[in-house]
Formats: structure tokens, sequence, C-alpha cells
């Protein structure tokens, strides 16, 4: 399917993700249909893209009038069927097991269009494991959001074992209409681009932080003053050419025996698991949150994080 057929968008799953995937779509200025099990879920994911479609118009990135626009062209049901019939493009973002994707990739099929495109937010499975009851497979592809899906630009499109070159290209050229950042993945790798190394991040901070060698808001602070700064504007490789080549090499050698490389997951995690705690969620991670554990102080904090986000993406590249 090319864009150009592109008329109707269906995001099967309303949660954390799904009602972010909804509203970029509702933006970009498709008509959506968003699906899933439970009319209150549905009730409340329209909530969320209201509130978060006000968050959007206060920092301009959408006119006022955009909001109500957006909302004339939401539609929510819990029918699979009446979700996906008139549907060109469907984004399936339900919880992350295997047999619950693949007993609706095959239900999908049986009621959609034949040429529809059928895409996952998987984060760590394979569409050749999810599609594998599926027949026309040509037009199976990973679309993989990041969270807040309807701010943050990247969306990682992957090539499976059975992706054709016209539905990466047209999944590609969709997220772009929509004023997304997409990148294109030629091989469906475990973690794709981004997770992989978000994780080879995360093992040397948490490595840092069971050392002792600094506070958890000081590591946090050097990163978001240094390299984060540097990447949320440049990334990695052109910030290697900037700095000198040659210099990142001797860098390496020097470095490379010193830092962390283990295959374990690191200590500092499993302590916390163990000890109950689950970040903001319980109200204990690598900082304390228990001085306002209610849900509107979380609200709060999910607002000013949003709102920080929602700068960067205005001054990166909205018009
Ligand atoms: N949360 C993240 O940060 C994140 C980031 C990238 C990708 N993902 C991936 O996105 C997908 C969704 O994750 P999430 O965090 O939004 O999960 P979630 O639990 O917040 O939302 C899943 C939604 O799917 C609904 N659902 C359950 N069974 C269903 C069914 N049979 N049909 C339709 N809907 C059903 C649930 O009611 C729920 O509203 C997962 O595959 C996850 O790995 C999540």
């Amino acid at each position: 399917m090319k864009l150009e057929e592109i008329k109707n968008i269906s995001v099967l799953g309303a949660g954390i993700m799904g009602h972010g995937i909804a509203q970029s779509f509702l933006m970009g200025g498709y008509p959506v249909m968003l699906y899933d099990i439970q009319q209150t879920i549905l009730d409340n994911a329209k909530a969320h893209i209201e509130k978060n479609l006000g968050l959007f118009s206060q920092s301009d990135l959408i006119k006022k009038q955009d909001i109500e626009l957006s909302l004339q062209r939401l539609s929510t049901t819990v029918d699979l069927r009446h979700a996906v019939e008139e549907s060109d493009f469907i984004v399936e973002a339900v919880p992350e097991d295997l047999s619950l994707k693949q007993d609706l990739f095959e239900q999908v099929e049986s009621f959609c269009r034949k040429d529809a495109i059928i895409a996952s937010n998987t984060s760590s499975l394979t569409m050749g494991e999810i599609g594998m009851r599926v027949k026309k497979r040509e037009r199976l592809v990973v679309t993989h959001w990041f969270n807040p899906p309807h701010i943050v630009p990247t969306v990682e499109v992957v090539k499976s074992m059975w992706t054709s070159e016209e539905t990466l290209n047209t999944a590609y050229k969709l997220l772009e209409k929509i004023k997304k950042m997409p990148v294109k993945i030629r091989q469906e790798l475990p973690g794709f681009i981004v997770n992989r190394i978000q994780m080879a991040l995360a093992r040397e901070v948490l490595d840092l932080y069971e050392k002792g060698v600094a506070s958890a808001e000081d590591i946090d602070k050097a990163v978001k003053g240094s390299i984060g700064f540097r990447l949320a504007s440049i990334g990695p490789l052109l910030t290697m050419d900037l700095g000198g080549v040659k210099l990142w090499l001797a860098v390496f050698e020097n470095l490379l025996p010193q830092i962390q490389s283990s295959t374990e997951p690191p200590k500092a995690l499993q302590q916390l698991v163990s000890q109950g705690h689950d970040g903001v969620k319980s109200g204990k991670g690598f900082y304390d949150y228990t001085v306002d554990f209610s849900q509107a102080g979380l609200d709060k904090a999910i607002q000013k994080r949003d709102q920080e986000f929602l700068n960067r993406l205005k001054s990166l590249y909205w018009e």
C-alpha cells in the first residue's frame, strides 16, 4: 500500500502507548479508530488525549481550534471488526505478550482489508513471532514508538523477515508526514537501535552508582548537562567527527578495559526490586517520592516532564 492510499488509521490498545500514538495521528490530520477491551479504558484514553492536546496548544505546537478538530477525528470501539474493517494502517499497542499479539494479528487479518498495513509497537518481540499466523505477511512491520509517544519524535521502523520494501517505505513516510522522526532499521535485532544504546549507557550508570562514585543526583546531573545536552542536538557519530576520530580511538583504548561489560542485570536494580521498590509507582526508586506520593503529585511531575519535552520538541524541528 502506498502513502497516498492511507486514509484511515486504527490503534489497538489504548494504554500508555496506544492513546499517545492515536493522538499523533489525530494531530497529523488522520481519522483514528481507537480500540480496547473496555469502554471505560477508552473514555479514560480520550480524556488523556484531550488534556495532552491542550498542552500542545499551550506550547503553540498546534492551534487552539485543532484540539476540537482532532477530537472530532477520534472514534472509539470495543468491537475489533468495527475497529479495523475500514482501516488502511493498523497499529497494535496491546501488552507485551506473544500469544495475545499472535491471536490479535490473526483476528485482525480476518477482519481488515487485504492490503491494510499492520504494525506492532512491540519492544522486545519479533514480527517473525507475532505475525506467524498471518497469511499476507509482507504488510507486517514493527513501528516502535517511545514514551510519551505523542511527544518523543523518533519511531523505529523495523523491517522484519517478511516486510516488503513498499510496506517499510509507506510506514516511514506516513510517520514523517505526521511530524515524527522515523528511522529505518533493516534487520530485526533484539532491542532495535535505541534500547541497545540505552542499555549500554544504563549499565555503566548503574555500575558507577553501585560503586558509590557519585550520588544519584550528581550522576543524573552529569549526564543531563553533558552528553545528554549534546546528544539532544547532534548524534553520537557526528559528536565523534567533531571531537576528532583519533581522540575517540585513544579514549577507547584507555577506558574500554576499565568500564563495565557484565552480562548480568545490574545489582542496584535487583536490590531495589527485591525490597519492593518500583520508582514512582511505589514511592521509592533511586529517589524518594514519599513526600508527595499522591496521584495529583505524580500527575504534576509528569506534566512538568511533558512541558519540558514539548519546549524541546518546539525548538527541535516544529514549524
Ligand atoms: N510503555 C512503554 O514505555 C513502551 C514503549 C515502547 C513500546 N511499548 C510497547 O507497547 C505495547 C503496549 O504497551 P503499553 O505500555 O501501552 O501497555 P499498557 O498496559 O499501558 O496498555 C495496553 C492496553 O491494551 C489493552 N488490551 C489488553 N488486551 C487487549 C486486547 N486483547 N485487545 C486490545 N487491547 C487490549 C489494555 O486494556 C491496555 O489498555 C507493548 O507491546 C509494549 O512493549 C511500550
